[in-house]
């Protein structure tokens, strides 16, 4: 099953006065990530391109929502795949991971940790990576799939004012950027970033030392920068206000979309990685 075609909703229960609010709910893709749509895009790229005979195993450095992609994409293939993630990473990646037929590579040092250990896994010959940091695929999914979903689902007859992505690779916010530009050529794109000493799982700061090469922020006009705790919160508000549980980053957008439509007005359209259910074990339900 190929992933897209998520819906767009509107919330109108977290929008400020005067404002409209609409979210793409990305857990809507075959196993409940965004990432779906990137692990799709470059496992077929791999495909054409050669770089993945029948069989190859392959190796990829993941907080957990690109592993669970590849990991479907891989054992319906006929290929194994080893995840190389961080020993911080939530005990439901980490099942999901392995009921996907992955095998899971615990690293110490955070994703940074997790992308060295995969490329000297690579280097040694042990598969081959589709390496979404660097990987013109990831951004692609989304110049190409989901900017022009929200396009065609746009429904109002006036251009959304903005877009709002969490940045991480990088795939969305460039590939999104680069779609809805070409639609509508006066969007304002807005980045939303942990901390870096607070981080998110899936999100990255522009202030990490690591910048993924592939993306081009060059699109984006806002930064925000988003606490777990306020991003925690909003969790529980769209609980509350619109009956939908989602994950951590998408707390951290609906939260940066709050203060961005109070501070500037008008329409945005947020991108909603995940849904709740792998954070359970690290939130304040968790009892
Ligand atoms: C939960 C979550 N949020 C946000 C992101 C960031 O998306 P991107 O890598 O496209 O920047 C990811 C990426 O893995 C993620 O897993």
């Amino acid at each position: 099953m190929e992933p897209g075609n998520t819906p767009l909703v509107e919330m109108p229960g977290l929008a400020p006065a005067g404002t409209r609010l609409f979210a793409k709910l990305e857990w809507y893709n075959p196993t409940g990530s965004i990432k779906d749509r990137a692990a799709w895009f470059m496992f077929q790229d791999a495909k054409k391109r050669g770089l993945l005979p029948d069989g190859k195993p392959l190796i990829e450095a993941t907080s957990g929502n690109t592993g669970i992609g590849l990991a479907r994409l891989a054992t319906v293939n006929n290929h194994p795949i080893s995840i190389c993630l961080p020993n911080t990473a939530t005990p439901e990646r980490k099942q999901i991971l392995r009921a996907y037929g992955a095998e899971l590579i615990e690293v110490e040092g955070g994703p940074n940790g997790a992308i060295a250990h995969a490329n000297e896994l690579v280097e040694a010959g042990h598969g081959h990576t589709v390496y979404q940091y660097g990987n013109p695929a990831n951004p692609a999914a989304h110049e190409f799939g989901t900017a022009p979903e929200i396009a065609r689902d746009w429904p109002l007859p006036e251009p959304p004012d903005h877009l709002v992505c969490a940045y991480g690779t990088g795939g969305t916010i460039t590939g999104n950027s680069r779609g809805m530009r070409r639609a509508y050529p006066t969007i304002n794109v807005h980045s939303v970033e942990p901390f870096v000493a607070d981080p998110i799982g899936g999100m990255r700061s522009q202030d990490d030392p690591f910048q993924p090469p592939v993306a081009d922020l060059s699109l984006v006009t806002h930064r925000w920068e988003i606490e777990t705790q306020l991003a925690t919160t909003m969790v529980q508000t769209t609980m509350d206000a619109e009956g939908h549980f989602v994950g951590t980053s998408s707390g951290a957008v609906l939260h940066a979309a709050q203060l961005l439509l109070e501070k500037h007005g008008g329409t945005a359209v947020a991108i909603l990685p995940d849904a709740g259910w792998k954070y359970l074990s690290g939130a304040p339900w968790a009892g």
